[in-house]
């Protein structure tokens, strides 16, 4: 699988791709620009619809006669997340859903949910609209999820199985973990139950290495430019593989002909930079009983019990 680049993209005429947090010089912009590019009809979803018309305008700059439609969700927001799903139902059959969007260790803030924010950002939202998503996804007759992971999973002590609205010491870096690690569980876990629900629906999982986006910026200072937001940006900038580069890996488990539960992420040393390549999860993301217990819990907490 080594050796995977962006003319392995086939045409994508006639497919719906919904792809959030595609604000311009993330990861999620550069993969709505490649799928728009090669025909596709790119949703772009995001909780500022100024942002997504200055993506429109960048990809129509770049890429003139794409398909672009905009849907505006907060994901740490479930009420947001559900109005977006009701705007969502005009599209029709969905193909593709590219869970991306996500926040780094921003300091403690509490969702209108009463969930920790990157929580509700990076795992409850995305659950919640994906679950809510579904039966445009089956519409489609061969759909695909793909959710943005991270190295960071690694990094996680354990699952974040406990009671999410309950008081916990926050300590941002370690939570930001938990979630990425959640990412995989989810996906694994989703892949299965549609398999076993005879689902036309495979879960895939990607990550980007370390890629010269906002996400830092974002995290440390609620933004990702001005003043000491933009110094960091280009300090990250500086010692990261291209924004660019870093949505490969999601390219490639959005089109690639891959089964589902396959994670795609850079070949490079320690997998921070490279062509996309398929990558192993730690152990952790593919126990069954650990992804069916955050199932369960994250059924509970948004309210939603699917397939
Ligand atoms: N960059 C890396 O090296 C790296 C490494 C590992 C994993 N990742 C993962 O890659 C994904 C994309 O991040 P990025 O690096 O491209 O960072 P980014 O430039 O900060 O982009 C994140 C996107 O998510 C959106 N977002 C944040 N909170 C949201 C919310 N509540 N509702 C809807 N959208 C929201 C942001 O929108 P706003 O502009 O409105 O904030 C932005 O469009 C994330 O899941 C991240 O964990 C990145």
């Amino acid at each position: 699988m080594t050796g995977w680049r962006l003319d392995d993209i086939p045409d994508q005429t006639g497919r719906t791709i919904a792809v959030t947090g595609t604000t311009e010089g993330g990861l999620g912009h550069y993969t709505a620009l490649e799928l728009a590019r090669r025909g596709a009809r790119v949703v772009l979803a995001g909780r500022s619809a100024d942002k997504l018309d200055a993506t429109e305008a960048a990809i129509l700059a770049e890429a003139p006669g794409s398909t672009l439609e905009k849907l505006v969700v907060d994901l740490s927001d479930l009420s947001s997340v559900r109005a977006a799903a009701v705007a969502a139902a005009p599209l029709g059959a969905i193909d593709v859903l590219v869970n991306n969007a996500g926040i780094m260790a921003p300091p403690l803030r509490r969702t209108p949910d009463g969930l920790e924010s990157q929580m509700a950002t990076n795992h409850f939202g995305p659950f919640l609209l994906t679950g809510l998503l579904l039966p445009q996804l089956v519409a489609s007759g061969d759909a695909r999820v793909v959710t943005v992971s991270s190295q960071m999973h690694r990094m996680a002590r354990q699952a974040p199985t406990w009671d999410p609205r309950a008081e916990r010491p926050y300590r941002r870096w370690p939570v930001y973990a938990e979630t990425k690690l959640a990412n995989l569980l989810f996906t694994f876990e989703l892949d299965r139950r549609a398999r076993q629900a005879g689902l036309p629906v495979r879960a895939l999982a990607a990550h980007p290495g370390f890629s010269g986006t906002h996400l830092a910026a974002n995290g440390q200072f609620g933004r990702g430019s001005g003043g000491v937001a933009s110094i960091l940006d280009a300090a990250v900038k500086a010692v990261s593989q291209s924004a660019h580069a870093g949505a490969w890996p999601t390219l490639m488990a959005a089109t690639d002909d891959l089964p589902g539960e396959t994670y795609v992420g850079p070949s490079g040393l320690g997998q921070l930079s490279g062509t996309p390549q398929v990558v192993t999860p730690r152990a952790l993301a593919r126990n069954p009983e650990v992804q069916r217990r955050l199932w369960e819990l994250s059924e509970e907490t948004v309210g939603l019990r699917w397939p």
